[in-house]
C-alpha cells in the first residue's frame, strides 16, 4: 500500500512532535519515501537529524536552501502522493485556514494539489477555542482530512481532548487516502470479527479464542482498496481501525441484528467472526454463587447468521476446522449458500486463532480449491478480497455501473 509512495510529513511545534518520529519510522519501514518538513518551532522539540536518520532522506527546515536536493522546494515537495501534518498546532491550522505561506510547510501545502491530512495536537482550551474550531471547519470544508485528536492526559497535566491521534490511526488515514480509488471503490463491505460473548451471569460469559485479527485485517484491507466498510466487532483487545463504521456488539444475537441492518446495503458480507453456536438458556440476574461440586448450564442454539441472512451480496464465510478441513468447509459453503469459504486448520500453532499469520484454503462454489501458504493476516485478507473483487465484477448490475 505504502510502497514507493511519496509522503510529505509536516512536523510542527507541539510536545507531541516526538511522536512523529514513530510515524516517520512506520511509513519508511512500509516502503514509503518520506520527506519530512519540520518547522522552526518543532526543532525545539525534536531534531531534523532524528528524522534524517529514520527516513534516510534529507529533511527540510528552511524555505530558502540552495543546497537542498529539492530545487524549488515547495513546488517539488508539493507533488507528493499525500501530505500529512502530525502533530499540527493551532498555529499551523490557523495559517492553513487563511492561506499564509511564510514557512516551508505552509508554502508546500498551498502549492499542493495532493490530499492533505491534518492531525491536531494541542492544549484542550486551544482546541476548544471557537477560533481553532472555525479554522478546522474551514479546512474540512476545503477537503482537508482531519484525524481527530484523542482525549487523555495532556502535557499541561489537564485531562481533555488534544492528544495527537495514535500513529496507527494516522497511518490508517494515509492508507485510506492512498487507496481511495482502489478496486473496491464505491462498494460497501461488511465484515464481522472476534468471538461473541454469551453471558452466564453479570460477571461470566461463554466465549472462544478468536482474537479478531483476521476480521480487522479484512476490514482495513477493504478500506485501503477504497471500500466503504462496516466492521461489526465482538469485544477484542485490538485498536479499532479508523476510516470505517464500527458497530460494537457482544452476543450472537446482537451480531445477528447488526449484520441484518448493515447487509441491506452491502455488496459483500464477510463473516470472519467466531459466533457462539450455543448460549445459556437463561442469564442469572445475580452472580452465581459456588455451591456443591458440579454446576450444569443449560444451553440453547443461537441462530446461524450466515445461513439465515439473505440478499443480493457476495457471502463469504470462514470454516474453523480441526479435522477434514476441505470436506467440512465444502459442506458449510453449500449449507449456508456461500460464494466463498475460507477454511483454516485451528490445530496449527503457527496460524489461525490469535496468531499474526494464517494458512488458509479458499474454496468457491465451483469447488475450486486454492491453498495459500502461511502469510501475514493482512496478506491473506488481500487474497480473499481479490476473489471478492472478481466475484463482484461478474455480478450483472456491475456491468451497469
Ligand atoms: N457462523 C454464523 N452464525 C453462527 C455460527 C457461525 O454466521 N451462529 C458463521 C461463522 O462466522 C463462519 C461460518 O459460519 O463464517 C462457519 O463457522 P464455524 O464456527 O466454522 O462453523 P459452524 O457453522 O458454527 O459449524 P461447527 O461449529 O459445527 O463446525
Amino acid at each position: 500500500m505504502l510502497k514507493e509512495k511519496t509522503i510529505v510529513l509536516g512536523v510542527t511545534g507541539s510536545i507531541a512532535a516526538y511522536k512523529a518520529v514513530a510515524i516517520a519510522s512506520q511509513l519508511t519501514q512500509s516502503g514509503a519515501r518520506v520527506n519530512v518538513i519540520i518547522t522552526k518551532a518543532a526543532t525545539e522539540f525534536v531534531t531534523p537529524l532524528t528524522f534524517q536518520i529514520i527516513t534516510g532522506r534529507p529533511v527540510v527546515t528552511e524555505m530558502f536552501n540552495l543546497t537542498s536536493e529539492f530545487s524549488i522546494e515547495h513546488i517539488s515537495l508539493a507533488e507528493a502522493d499525500v501530505i500529512v501534518i502530525a502533530p499540527a498546532t493551532a498555529n499551523i491550522i490557523a495559517k492553513l485556514a487563511v492561506g499564509i505561506a511564510d514557512d516551508m510547510l505552509c508554502a508546500t501545502v498551498l502549492a499542493s494539489k495532493s490530499p492533505i491530512i491534518v492531525a491536531p495536537a494541542m492544549n484542550v482550551n486551544m482546541l476548544e477555542n471557537a477560533i481553532t474550531q472555525d479554522n478546522l471547519s474551514k479546512l474540512k470544508a476545503r477537503s482537508f482530512i482531519i484525524v481527530e485528536p484523542a482525549s487523555g492526559r495532556l502535557a499541561s497535566g489537564k485531562e481533555g481532548a488534544g492528544r495527537l491521534a495514535d500513529a496507527t490511526d494516522i497511518v490508517g488515514s494515509i492508507c485510506q487516502v492512498l487507496g481511495e480509488n482502489g478496486d473496491l471503490a464505491g462498494k460497501h463491505i461488511v465484515v464481522t470479527a472476534g468471538g461473541t460473548q454469551e453471558p452466564i451471569d453479570p460477571v461470566r460469559c461463554i466465549t472462544n479464542r478468536s482474537s479478531g485479527k483476521m476480521g480487522y485485517a479484512l476490514a482495513e484491507a477493504a478500506r485501503d482498496r477504497g471500500a466503504r466498510v462496516t466492521l461489526i466487532t465482538a469485544p477484542t483487545s485490538l485498536t479499532k481501525p479508523v476510516g470505517m463504521k464500527i458497530v460494537s456488539i457482544c452476543t450472537a444475537r446482537e451480531m445477528h441484528q447488526a449484520v441484518g441492518v448493515a447487509a441491506t446495503q452491502a455488496d459483500a458480507l464477510i463473516m470472519a467472526a467466531a459466533v457462539a453456536d450455543y448460549r445459556p438458556l437463561s442469564v442469572a440476574r445475580d452472580k452465581i454463587k459456588k455451591e456443591g461440586n458440579r454446576l450444569t448450564l443449560e444451553l440453547e442454539r443461537t441462530a446461524d447468521i450466515l445461513d439465515s441472512i439473505k440478499g443480493d451480496f457476495i457471502k463469504v464465510g470462514f470454516a474453523a476446522e480441526s479435522s477434514n478441513l476441505v470436506e467440512n468447509a465444502k459442506q458449510k459453503l453449500q449449507q449456508k449458500g456461500l460464494d466463498l469459504i475460507v477454511a483454516n486448520d485451528i490445530t496449527a500453532s503457527d496460524s489461525g486463532f490469535g496468531a499474526d499469520n494464517n494458512r488458509v484454503t479458499i474454496i468457491d462454489r465451483e469447488g475450486k480449491i486454492d491453498s495459500l501458504p502461511l502469510l501475514p493476516k493482512r496478506e491473506v485478507a488481500d487474497r480473499i478480497l481479490d476473489r471478492v473483487v472478481a466475484l463482484l465484477a461478474m455480478k450483472p448490475e456491475n456491468n451497469r455501473s
